[in-house]
């Protein structure tokens, strides 16, 4: 038995690309059906990033329910540390905009709990298998939902919103991973403990011995990250060892220690698709492109992508008018390589490569003196960080 559904937009991805353009296409009189393969339990507990621009925080709080300005916290400013120093950025004397720490699990239960409450067609456990009918005006989606039956949502549009190891983007570039890829030769080791904040904002901190990030999520829990080889094995550094590492990287800053809740190791990738769109399917998120975590753009990128798509598909399935999604990819191009650079160049900047020369980490100091010393380039980086206007 196939349970046949008929609707406008198909978004496969109940991450905030797909839950913010259900909500946006709903705004506009679009009806669509969402579906993720994972169950909602996960999707509101899984732990990623916490920083969200000032154009994603203005576009969350406008959501009935958002706690985004209650729960989160606005920061104005980060410290970048090197040679054993502190210099604080402060964004808005720079820029005139701020970031807030929201955590990303936050801002999808308020997603999810708004797009239920709007009566959003949203069905979690639905696995899908394939893409049909990309160069047609009516695509479809094959799936398998949470009971076992086969599920097919034929639509004007498909979205795939659907992550890195996204289902859909074959439909769009015809392999599993065509695209622009660089890898880099370390990664995060991220946990979560249950002790007071060590400060106030957040620490991106060089040192020799390699990269920290001391970033915060309330009172009684903190996040903190410390450059890693990409094979470590998550379980094998005992607690003492993993304060000891943090410690060592930022050497003007006393960490407050506490027991370590969650560890996880990250790895760093950059990675642009190919192509966006191919008739009426569409990739946005981390399904489109992939970002090293150092800048947190992650998240904010894709609800550039969607914001984007949700003025194209309103222009296509409301006035018939297809010229704001034929020029998509292109228009969400720009946004998507200035980020991969910005998210690179705070990486290349921050860490200690193991190839790294002599000259190589000397010249990374004096970048970072660069940006520092010069209001120039504390505008710089302070643009990027807060988020170019969407
Ligand atoms: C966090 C993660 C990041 O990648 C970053 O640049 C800043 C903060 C975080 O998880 O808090």
């Amino acid at each position: 038995m196939t349970a046949t559904v008929r609707t406008r937009v198909a978004i496969v991805g109940a991450g905030p690309a797909g839950l913010l353009l259900s909500h946006l296409l709903a705004t506009a009189g679009i009806e669509s059906v969402v579906v993720d393969s994972r169950t909602r339990e996960q999707i509101e507990t899984t732990i990623r990033a916490g920083i969200l621009e000032q154009g994603t925080v203005d576009l969350l709080a406008a959501i009935e329910g958002s706690r985004v300005h209650t729960v989160g916290h606005r920061h104005d400013g980060i410290v970048l540390g090197f040679e054993g120093s502190g210099h604080r950025i402060d964004f808005p004397s720079l820029t005139g905009r701020s970031v807030w720490l929201y955590p990303q699990h936050e801002v999808l239960k308020d997603l999810v709990a708004a797009r239920l409450a709007g009566g959003q067609d949203l069905r979690f456990g639905v696995t899908v298998e394939a893409v049909e009918g990309a160069d047609t005006t009516s695509p479809a989606v094959v799936a398998t939902d949470a009971e076992g039956r086969t599920l097919r949502i034929e639509a004007d549009v498909v979205v795939g919103a659907d992550g890195s190891r996204s289902v859909v983007r074959p439909a769009v570039v015809g392999s599993r991973s065509g695209g622009r890829f660089r890898e880099y030769p370390f990664a995060w080791f991220g946990i979560l403990c249950e002790a007071p904040p060590s400060s106030d904002e957040l620490i991106y901190s060089r040192s020799d011995a390699g990269f920290a990030l001391i970033s915060q999520r309330s009172e009684t829990v903190q996040r903190m990250y410390f450059q890693c080889d990409p094979e470590l094995d998550p379980a094998s550094l005992s607690e003492a060892q993993i304060w000891d590492a943090l410690q060592r990287r930022v050497p003007g800053t006393v960490l407050r220690e506490g027991p370590i809740i969650q560890r996880d190791v990250l790895r760093f990738r950059s990675f642009v698709a190919n192509d966006l769109r191919r008739g009426r399917v569409v990739i946005v998120g981390d399904a489109a492109h992939t970002v090293p975590p150092t800048g947190a753009k992650g998240m904010n990128l894709a609800v550039a992508d969607v914001v984007l798509l949700a003025e194209a598909l309103d222009g296509l399935l409301l006035r018939g008018d297809a010229s704001l999604l034929d020029t998509f990819a292109e228009r969400a191009l720009r946004r998507i390589w200035k980020a991969q650079h910005f998210s690179w160049w705070m990486t290349t900047m921050l860490h200690v490569a193991p190839e790294d020369s002599e000259f190589d980490r000397l010249r990374e100091v004096g970048e970072l003196r660069s940006v520092v010393e010069s209001e120039a380039g504390q505008t710089y980086l302070a643009e990027g960080y807060t988020g170019w206007p969407l």
